[in-house]
């Protein structure tokens, strides 16, 4: 029988703090085909997410009935690439107080760290499953410079540095899974801020990067263009309720979309079964993709 096996494999995933986002049903999925997965919170958000899980009131379950909790969750902010890139407003705002190596580079060394001696010693599988546009309410005509950099910054940079410093311990044949929106490729009304800018750039960097991190690492990169989900980062946006319900109504696939479908996909994509996959951003939306017209428009009725 062919089986989706990543037992003894060591993942992380980064951008995790609530059970209704797409990173925790990756890591659930991960850790359900036997992977250890190790996780990255946003500093602001760490409190709530451990207080959360520590009270039991995440959903934790894995198909046939076991419980999953990460191996270890890391405070991880990746609009910085090392400590001396954070402003003093931040490493002193209360938020992050008493934290200590949550920038990218130090993520990894102490990743690097903790892996060895533990299942291949190598980090097998990357996930970037974070964006952040401050300014993302706002119509691209009407972003900041400061507001368009930040959501660069945030939400396409982080994966070049991530694969930057994790590339180097991560295993000859691992892993790395990002999440962008069809708004890369699309005008989306509504979804602003530089934010499609960076997922534009998000997806042409995972073609450049899985040429570049497969010669020089020899790990495979892909993307997932998911449809809409009602996360936590989605309500940002300000109408994703209808954005779900519009997609239900249109796509191919008549259903709403679940973060169990992108969980599902993603441990594919991270599998010996996508061996041969790189370079390519998967859409994982019901199909709406493929859709060059609304499928409840007045045009398909009869006068
Ligand atoms: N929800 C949707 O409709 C949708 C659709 C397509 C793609 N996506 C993408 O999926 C990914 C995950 O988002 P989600 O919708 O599951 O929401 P989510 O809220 O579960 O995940 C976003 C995470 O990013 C974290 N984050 C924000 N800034 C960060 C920073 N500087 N450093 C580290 N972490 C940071 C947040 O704390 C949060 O945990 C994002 O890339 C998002 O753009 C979402």
């Amino acid at each position: 029988m062919l089986s989706l096996d990543l037992s003894g494999k060591n993942a992380f995933v980064a951008g995790v703090a609530d059970d209704r986002g797409f990173g925790w049903a990756i890591a659930r999925h991960l850790a359900a085909a036997g992977a250890s997965v190790r996780v990255g919170t946003w500093p602001p958000a760490l409190g709530i997410f451990t207080k959360s899980l520590e009270r039991g009131k995440l959903d934790q379950s894995l198909p046939g009935g076991s419980e999953w909790a990460p191996t270890k969750i890391y405070p991880l902010d990746a609009e910085y690439d090392a400590p001396e890139d954070v402003p003093a407003d931040v490493s002193e705002n209360k938020r992050y107080a008493g934290l200590h190596g949550y920038t990218i580079s130090e993520v990894a060394a102490a990743l690097a760290h903790d892996l060895s001696g533990e299942g291949s010693g190598r980090l097998d599988i990357l996930v970037h499953s974070l964006a952040n546009g401050p300014e993302v309410q706002n119509d691209l005509l009407d972003t900041s410079r400061a507001g368009y950099l930040a959501a660069m910054g945030a939400s396409a940079y982080s994966l070049v540095s991530m694969i930057q410093r994790f590339g180097p311990i991560m295993s000859a044949d691992g892993a790395v899974v990002s999440l962008s929106y069809l708004a890369a490729e699309r005008a989306i009304p509504g979804y602003g801020g530089g934010m499609s800018s960076a997922k534009s750039a998000l997806e042409g960097d995972t073609r450049t990067l899985a040429f570049e991190a497969g010669r020089r690492f020899g790990i495979r990169v892909n993307s997932i263009s998911a449809g809409p989900l009602a996360s936590r980062a989605a309500k940002a946006i300000g109408t994703i309720e209808r954005m779900v319900d519009y997609y239900a109504q249109n796509a191919p696939i008549q259903r709403e979309l679940e973060a169990d479908h992108v969980g599902a996909a993603a441990a594919f994509l991270c599998s010996p079964l996508a061996a041969a996959i790189s370079g390519e951003t998967l859409h994982v939306d019901m199909g709406y993709h493929a859709m060059g017209m609304i499928a409840d428009t007045d045009l398909l009725t009869e006068d």
